[in-house]
């Protein structure tokens, strides 16, 4: 069996029932591991013929238990000892059968008997035919488990195994494990109201053209992730990237620098913590043409105006949030990040390497503050913004 480990952030049960669905707890599993939490798997006997045990056991290196009467267990209490070792169970997929056990206390198989002993958190993710869901028997079983403090999390709408299309998909293995990571993360800014801007800004030259830069929004999205997973209340103010808002987050859509500037004027008295990720154009056209210029094989000179600059203004208003910026450098990092924070007034920074961050999924950050500076060393944006955030509550509540 898998040792657990100081590298295992967590721990997690994770309980597999009888359904289609089933076979995304293999991927659930491999994405947990990949984020060194603990995971053990026991699966009910339906489970083990929609997937083999021995796909649960490769991906997780632990031995997966199924059975009540495991003597594997010195004193043969699995049911008890299993659900000791976790910091909380997940249920995926749940079938319509598993929860009305759980709604009324059942316990005639390992994992019921494992649900009805714990002294953790429960998270189910439903995965059912879209008539089974809407059933009043399950529904009443659901308002049950919600009244037990059972987190529920999906189903979605979408296409079923079954071939119908309705209610009651499970959650995509993704969506279960950032829900996961959300409960796993200290609670750093719990309540506080965190303000995003992330992206790019587009400054139209004509109906077609403009001026725009190779922010992939990264950075910004992660950010406000890893302010969620803190139980922050989180609203991203973004510019046209291809990136899918963390669940949860309010996420609020913009084109250009001043459509930005309008956004945030908007939000700002609603905001604790106001974090400036986006990569907001320096100029705008002084002229926007209406149609398409056309060629007529001349050259032709742009005139530029200077936009706003966001951070500087929420940083200078007489109620302004805690203000973070970012300072994306292409040479003498140290100096212009600590310049540019002096010169907008804030009390935090984190300047990186332009080259080396835009649009990759890693980056290397120092922060500057009141005390100096604070190396981030390379990690995935995922791993930075949580350190981030970490620093940000720091600095916030003192
Ligand atoms: O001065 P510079 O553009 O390098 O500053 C970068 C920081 O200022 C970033 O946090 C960026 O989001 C913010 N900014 C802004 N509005 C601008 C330009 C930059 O909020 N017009």
């Amino acid at each position: 069996m898998a040792k657990i480990s100081i590298l295992h952030t967590k721990r997690l049960l994770l309980g597999l029932t009888g359904g289609v669905a089933a076979y995304k707890a293999a991927e659930i599993a491999r994405l947990l591991i990949q984020e060194n939490v603990y995971v053990q798997p026991v699966m009910t006997k339906s489970a083990c013929r929609f997937v083999g045990p021995a796909t649960l056991q490769a991906l997780t290196g632990n031995k997966v238990f199924t059975d009540l009467w495991d003597n594997r267990i010195d004193n043969n209490m699995a049911h008890i000892n299993i659900s000791r070792e976790v910091d909380a169970i997940l249920i995926a997929p749940a079938s319509a059968d598993f929860i009305a056990k759980l709604a009324n206390g059942f316990a005639n198989d390992l994992l019921s008997t494992l649900c009805l002993a714990r002294n953790c958190p429960l998270f189910i993710a439903p995965a059912m035919n879209l008539q089974m869901w809407g059933n009043p028997a399950t529904q009443r079983n659901l308002a049950l488990l919600q009244r037990d403090d059972i987190t529920i999390l999906g189903p979605v709408k979408g296409s079923q195994a079954c071939g119908e299309t309705g209610m009651g998909r499970m959650l995509e293995a993704q969506e279960l494990v950032e829900a996961m990571q959300i409960f796993f993360q200290p609670k750093l800014l719990q309540n506080n109201r965190v303000l995003i801007t992330a992206g790019p800004t587009y400054e139209a030259i004509d109906a077609v053209r403009g001026i725009t830069n190779l922010s992939s929004g990264k950075m910004g999205y992660t950010l406000a992730r890893a302010a969620l997973e803190a139980g922050a209340k989180v609203t991203l103010i973004s510019g046209a990237v291809c990136l899918e808002a963390p669940f949860g987050v309010t996420r609020i859509n913009i084109i250009s620098a001043k459509d930005m500037l309008v956004a945030v004027r908007k939000e700002i008295s609603n905001t604790d913590i106001f974090i400036s990720a986006a990569a907001v154009a320096d100029f705008l056209p002084t002229k926007i043409n209406k149609q398409k210029i056309k060629k007529d094989g001349r050259s032709m000179s742009l005139k530029l105006t200077p936009n706003p600059d966001i951070l500087e203004y929420v940083a200078g208003l007489p109620k302004s949030p805690f203000c973070v910026g970012f300072a994306a450098e292409t040479e003498n990092l140290e100096k212009n990040a600590e310049d540019k924070r002096r010169k907008k007034k804030i009390p935090l920074i984190a300047a990186n390497l332009a080259q080396d961050t835009i649009g990759s999924d890693e980056s290397a950050l120092i922060l500057f503050d009141d005390k100096g500076k604070h190396p981030l060393p390379k990690a995935p944006k995922i791993v930075q913004a949580r350190r981030l955030i970490k620093h940000i509550s720091l600095l916030y509540k003192k």
